[in-house]
């Protein structure tokens, strides 16, 4: 087999990265298994290159190396250079699974099985180590971990750079081997993810990590004993895709010295070796003590020994999708004029009034950029959707149909008359009923369970409180409208589908808190047009868990507050403060002598509309509703989310 440059992937390690695999890896094996003289440890490099790992072993003092290299183009230098060093001028994937070492170092090629069929069929037939563990879309890598942890002492460590999608697939793909060969004959100890930073000058986009493994000695492997995992974070800010050799080495050599760096994080990762081999998603990058905290919050959301999800509870439905925006929505003073009670409709260039039944027609409707938290912002307003409803049609025959639209709503009829021919063209090109031509395409209905069946939202859109958010967001930010809100498709809408054990106001708060903030982060649930992750990552309260009384008026407090944070919020009026601070008097939270001085200072930030006090306040009291300590959680965002 004749391989190409590209084929054979050689991409060299700059020569700072190999030198801190080698100490690294060093520290960590004497570490373990106690100071024995370098030259008994035998060491293996799968795939030599130029001999950057070998350099700075033999400069570490190693003596017993091994090393492998396929392109015979590299031999004399080798030679030449590395005097000292056993070569195997053969591919590795050949060689002798008996031979063992207690130290496997190196970068192997990284080689796609997608677009390398035919070599990957070649390597099949030829070696035994690639029959056993040949998988579709796997890298050609998979094979030097599989040979390696063969060829492992046990006890003895395997050290490699690669890029770090394997960690992250899952089972049907590629990894299907791989993940449980590793746990079944080895911890993973450390993972170094470098995937903030560019290490290769050729390899663009390309993420990377480090992991070491440790072989299992038969009594571990008997026992099923558990590991920690040691993660080393890089977190650099700036542009990931620019290579920086020298700021990268200055990384590596504070990692070394164990000195302190605001781009370095290491802590031990909240899965265990225990987890990895349940799991088929490694996601190392979950630090210990947000775990411990996430599993408090979660605590407080078990129902019947199950968590409580919001989506359980809740469909979250995109808003409207309309045939053409700028047909249907309708701009004030372009296509609509309001002119004291009434509203004129522009048909052909003339203004014609509406009567009483089309004026119920139009609806304020929204784009995501309207939603804030606890509210909107009216000035947002796109402007009035023209919406029909299908389902007041629905018994009719489509020529009756047109008949009853023209005659109850003739304006609204003639208005879109003059576009009907567009209209029936786009919905027949995307193989929709042409005759649909006056209804929303999408978001007018939803189907939630066999019970109620398909439920009709305009009269929830129009006038019963709901939550929404923006369909893309790094954010919790949950907008609240009592009224009328329609919006377009950008926006997320959550519609109950079984009751709630919280009113909705409380829920809003919960949305919108600190608390909910970090578990955006910790589980990166990020909105991002899938809406699962926050159907499946956001837990919901259980009731049951907060019977005691002081608990109860936590929620009792929060609800008064939230309910202040919405008024403010949409339309503050300092009138309706003496609503709130008259409640505020019965507030059995704020009767107890170490919470009293509060109602005062509550009072106050309500007379002069602030409300991130109260945002403050109430994020204070989910803290006390949870038993959690805010400090500790402001100190894992800063420590770990880098804000
Ligand atoms: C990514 S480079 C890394 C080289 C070196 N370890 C370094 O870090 O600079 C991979 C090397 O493996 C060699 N190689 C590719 N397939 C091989 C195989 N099956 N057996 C041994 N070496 C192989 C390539 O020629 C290339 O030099």
């Amino acid at each position: 087999m004749d391989l190409n440059k590209n084929q054979l992937s050689q991409i060299f390690t700059p020569d700072y990265l190999a030198e801190f695999m080698v100490k690294n890896i060093k520290n960590l094996y004497l570490a373990k298994q106690g100071i024995e003289s370098l030259e008994k440890i035998k060491i293996l490099e799968p795939s030599a290159g130029k001999g950057i790992f070998l350099k700075h072993l033999i400069t570490e003092g190693f003596t017993n190396i091994t090393a492998y290299e396929i392109d015979q183009k590299l031999e004399t230098s080798l030679l030449e250079n590395y005097p000292d060093v056993k070569f195997e001028f053969a591919n590795f994937l050949g060689s002798n699974p008996n031979e063992k070492f207690d130290i496997i170092i190196g970068n192997p090629p990284y080689l796609g099985q997608n677009y390398n069929a035919q070599i990957f069929q070649e390597l099949v037939e030829n070696y035994s180590i690639c029959k056993k563990y040949f998988v579709g879309n796997m890298d050609l890598f998979y094979f030097f971990i599989h040979l390696g942890i063969d060829k492992l002492k046990p006890g003895g460590f395997l050290s490699f750079i690669t890029t770090n999608y394997w960690l992250t697939k899952s089972k049907k793909t590629g990894i299907k081997h791989l993940k449980p060969h590793i746990t079944n004959d080895c911890f993973m100890i450390q993972y170094i993810d470098l995937s903030k930073i560019k290490i290769f000058k050729d390899a663009k986009g390309q993420h990377n990590c480090i992991f070491v493994l440790q072989k299992k000695k038969s009594l571990e492997k008997e026992k099923i004993l558990d590991k920690h995992i040691q993660i080393i974070q890089i977190n650099k800010t700036n542009d990931s895709n620019s290579l920086d050799h020298q700021y990268n080495e200055l990384l590596f050599s504070k990692i070394l010295d164990n000195s302190n760096h605001n781009h370095i994080k290491k802590y031990t990762s909240g899965l265990t070796n225990a987890d990895l081999s349940l799991q088929s998603n490694w996601n190392l990058l979950y630090p210990r003590e947000v775990k411990e905290i996430i599993k408090q919050i979660e605590s407080f959301c078990m129902k019947n020994k199950n968590l409580n999800l919001l989506g359980d509870y809740f469909s979250i439905r995109n808003g409207l999708i309309l045939i053409k925006d700028e047909f249907f929505i309708l701009k004030e003073n372009k296509q609509i004029i309001f002119d004291r009670d009434n509203i004129l409709i522009k048909i052909n260039n003339r203004f014609t009034k509406l009567n009483p039944l089309e004026k119920k027609r139009l609806k304020k409707i929204y784009k995501s950029r309207a939603i804030k938290p606890y509210g909107y912002l009216t000035e947002e307003q796109e402007g009035y959707l023209l919406f029909f409803n299908k389902s007041d049609f629905e018994q009719l025959e489509i020529g009756e149909r047109d008949i009853q639209i023209s005659k109850i709503y003739p304006n609204l009829s003639n208005y879109l008359k003059q576009y009907e021919k567009e209209l029936k063209k786009t919905l027949e090109n995307a193989n929709e009923n042409r005759y649909d031509f006056y209804f929303p395409r999408r978001g007018s209905h939803i189907r939630q369970n066999r019970e109620t069946g398909l439920v009709n939202l305009e009269p929830l859109y129009d006038n019963s409180p709901k939550i929404f958010f923006k369909f893309i967001s790094q954010e919790n930010i949950f907008g609240y409208a009592l009224d009328q809100y329609f919006a377009l498709s950008d926006t997320y809408f959550l519609w109950s589908k079984t009751p709630t054990e919280f009113s909705l106001i409380f829920l809003l708060a919960y949305l919108n808190s600190n608390l909910v903030a970090f578990l955006f982060k910790a589980k990166s649930l990020a909105v991002k047009r899938s809406k699962t992750k926050i159907e499946n990552g956001i837990p919901l309260p259980a009731l049951s868990k907060f019977k005691s009384k002081e608990k109860r008026s936590i929620i009792e407090l929060i609800q008064l507050l939230t309910e202040w944070l919405v008024y403010s919020v949409n339309s503050f009026k300092e009138s309706d403060v003496y609503k709130f601070s008259s409640q505020l008097e019965s507030s059995s939270y704020l009767r107890t002598a170490e919470n009293f001085t509060y109602k005062d200072t509550i009072i106050k930030a309500m007379n002069i509309n602030d409300a991130k006090y109260i945002q403050e306040f109430i994020n204070n009291l989910f803290y006390q509703l949870f038993d959690l300590d805010g400090n500790r959680i402001d100190y894992l965002i800063k420590e770990y989310y880098n804000v």
